[in-house]
């Protein structure tokens, strides 16, 4: 097995974790139970260029019991953009992305400290509902997850749990063609998912995320298990999303984070972000030497 199998928290078993949403949310998507207004309570008014900040984590450390993870990390992610997490196996990449939508929840020995905000609210108080948070927080994982449903259901599943089932042809229809899937499969969405290609599968649990139309969609690895030409697919499609979402992308792939992301986080050993930059700084003129050695190639 796997570091990555060992520890994807999400074995496709548990609906929630990809469609972000599980019990149905009348009032629209506030984080938190009661209706305080979030966005009014924002403090986060930094910037990182000219982009907006929507996540931002300040001295985030993570343990699992007490193996240190990561380890003092602070980052602005601009809204609207591709930010890359990149390093080494093991330093902490997967945890980093699991603690925006607080999926470390579902992992006992994980410990957080530190602050993760999330347009200002720190999705680690105690009046942040982790459901409500996922909902506005997708996920997308290494393995394509989808339901053992048609084509149709796995689409409309995020939507159905939230009660918006008006207008539902519409919304599968718009969410597998922001997913680049419609063509493929608009003459067959009562077909089982599981009898698309991995490629295929993998572009139809990212239009399950968006279905919900979330602010932010968080993907691990997505293209690690796939072909080329289906990885070039998923490649177009996140410069896509990246017009429309905040996208944080894990990957190990250096030169799939030159060609994809705007921004690029190093994490090398120790789970130390180490530098943090935009994306053509980051390969082509490097401020930290360990990244420089790193992303030559000259370890990791
Ligand atoms: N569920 C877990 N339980 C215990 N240790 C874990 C768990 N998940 C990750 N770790 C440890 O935390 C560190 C960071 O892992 P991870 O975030 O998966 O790194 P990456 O995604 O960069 O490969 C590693 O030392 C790993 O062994
Ligand atoms: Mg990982």
């Amino acid at each position: 097995m796997t570091q990555d199998e060992m520890t994807d928290t999400n074995d496709g078993t548990d609906p929630t974790a990809n469609a972000a949403a599980d019990t149905p949310d009348p009032s629209g998507d506030p984080l938190v139970d009661q209706s305080i207004d979030v966005e009014g309570t924002s403090t986060t008014e930094q910037t990182s260029g000219t982009a907006r900040t929507v996540l931002e984590s300040r001295n985030l450390d993570v343990y699992y019991d007490d193996v240190q993870a990561l380890n003092d990390v602070s980052l602005a992610i601009p809204a609207k953009q591709v930010t890359a997490m990149i390093g080494p196996s093991g330093c902490g990449k997967s945890t980093f992305l699991r603690c925006i939508n607080r999926m470390n929840d579902l992992i006992d020995s994980a410990r957080v400290d530190g602050e993760l905000r999330f347009e200002g609210k720190d999705v680690y108080d105690d009046d942040v509902d982790p459901v409500a948070l996922r909902r506005r927080i997708g996920m997308v994982f290494q393995h394509p997850n989808p339901f053992p449903k048609s084509i149709y259901d796995n689409v409309a599943y995020g939507l159905r749990v939230q009660n918006q089932t008006e207008n539902m042809d519409e919304k599968v229809e718009r969410a597998l063609k922001h997913a680049a899937l419609w063509d493929e499969v608009k003459d067959q969405l009562d077909k089982s998912a599981l009898d698309l290609s991995g490629g295929q599968q993998q572009r139809l649990c990212i239009a399950r995320a968006i279905a919900v139309d979330p602010e932010v969609i968080l993907m691990d690895e997505p293209a690690s298990a796939l072909d080329p030409i289906a990885t070039s697919k998923i490649e177009d499609l996140i410069d896509d999303l990246a017009e429309d979402y905040t996208v944080v992308i894990v990957t190990h792939n250096m030169q799939q984070a030159a060609r994809i992301s705007d921004k690029t986080a190093v994490f090398l050993t120790g789970g130390e972000l180490v530098e943090f930059d935009d994306t053509n700084k980051i390969f082509e003129n490097p401020e930290n030497q360990r990244v420089e050695d790193y992303i030559t190639g000259k370890f990791g």
